[in-house]
């Protein structure tokens, strides 16, 4: 090999090993990077309280489970305080800065009898209002699955 084919050679190995340095810095500071809290990503208070809207909007109109909530959605202050406890206990769950100051899950739902296919239509309307406003797929994931588990308070029948 002759002397200008190795200078550029050791100039072309000098140059990959300088530019990619910074590269994988970049790359391990971004996936130590933490992830915005959920109630941020999902575009906080004034957001969720239009995903509320549309969610109960759906459940109203959802005939597999709409006449659990015809007391609610006949009575206009009953179902601006159902609507106020839904949107902190979203907000709260997401990481956000409310209080959920409603009952425990147990003593809301208590003798309802709602079964898991009352619970999973209900989800349904939930992934549906999400879907409205184009909340991603990752966020949504997050949001039901932080509500998941509230789900043997709630279900009383098979
Ligand atoms: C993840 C699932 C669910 C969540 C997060 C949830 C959340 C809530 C909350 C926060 C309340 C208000 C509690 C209070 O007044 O202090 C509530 C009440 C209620 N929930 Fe659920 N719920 C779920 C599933 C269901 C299902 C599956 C049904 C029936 C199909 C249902 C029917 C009701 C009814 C009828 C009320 C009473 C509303 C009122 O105050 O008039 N819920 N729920």
């Amino acid at each position: 090999m002759n002397k200008s084919v190795l200078g550029v050679l050791v100039i072309a190995v000098l140059l990959v090993g300088v530019s990619s340095a910074p590269l994988i810095g970049q790359q391990s500071a971004m996936s130590g990077m933490k992830e915005k809290s959920l109630y941020d990503r999902l575009g906080k208070k004034k957001a969720i309280r239009a995903v509320v809207d549309e969610f109960v909007s759906r459940v109203a109109g959802d005939a597999r489970i709409n006449k659990m909530f015809m007391a609610t959605a006949g009575d206009a202050g009953r179902l601006k305080k159902f609507k106020a406890n839904l949107v902190n206990q979203i907000c709260e769950a997401s990481g956000g800065p409310c209080k959920y100051k409603g009952k425990s899950m147990k003593a809301a739902h208590m003798g309802m009898g709602i079964t898991g296919t009352d619970f999973n239509a209900l989800v349904e309307d939930l992934a549906g209002a999400l879907d409205t406003f184009k909340v991603g797929q990752h966020e949504k994931d997050q949001l039901l699955g932080a509500l998941g588990p509230m789900k043997s308070d709630i279900v009383e029948k098979m």
